[in-house]
């Protein structure tokens, strides 16, 4: 069973889609592990996104991530990487699919609502970056066996 890391980034909690958000990834069959509500300091927001240092929308993203509270989340299920990023379709909210979160409700590059992780390292650093670990719940739920196979 695979965790990603997932943010419902400050656009999508000022616009009320937390829920929409959640609503989608429970249906697509994923199990919540861990989430809390976050007012991202500055210091956070450059450890998340040091990969992105040197790029010309650096600040503007660190200026978006800690301009309101977030929704920070962990999911888990097969391919969950995957799976999230698939849901949350391409960056650009203008050449994402049709159904992704990011075509239904976005418009804007620097405004794409969502973050999920990227692969497997960048998922384990970011899932230990914003969660103790006692705040991940190991559980099960009666219907797994109807969206599991194994
Ligand atoms: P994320 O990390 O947020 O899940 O998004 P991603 O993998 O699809 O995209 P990534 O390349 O990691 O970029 C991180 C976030 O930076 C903003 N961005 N702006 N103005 C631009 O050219 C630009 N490029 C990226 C987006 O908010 C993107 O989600
Ligand atoms: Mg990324």
């Amino acid at each position: 069973m695979e965790r990603t890391f997932v943010l419902a980034k400050p656009d999508a909690v000022q616009r009320g889609l937390i829920g929409e958000i959640i609503n989608r990834l429970e249906h697509r069959g994923l199990r919540l592990v861990a989430a809390k509500f976050v007012k991202v300091d500055r210091g956070l927001a450059e450890q998340h996104y040091a990969i992105h240092k040197s790029k010309p929308f650096y600040e503007g993203l660190i200026n978006y991530i800690t301009s309101a509270p977030v929704m920070a989340m962990v999911w888990e299920g097969p391919n969950a990487i995957a799976a999230v990023r698939q849901t949350m379709g391409a960056t650009h909210p203008s050449e994402a699919a049709p159904g992704t979160i990011r075509h239904d409700y976005g418009l804007e590059i620097g405004r794409n609502l969502t973050h999920a992780s990227d692969g497997t390292h960048t998922a384990a650093e970011e899932i230990t970056l914003w969660f103790k670990a006692n705040e991940l719940i190991n559980w099960s739920r009666d219907l797994d066996c109807w969206i599991f196979e194994e």
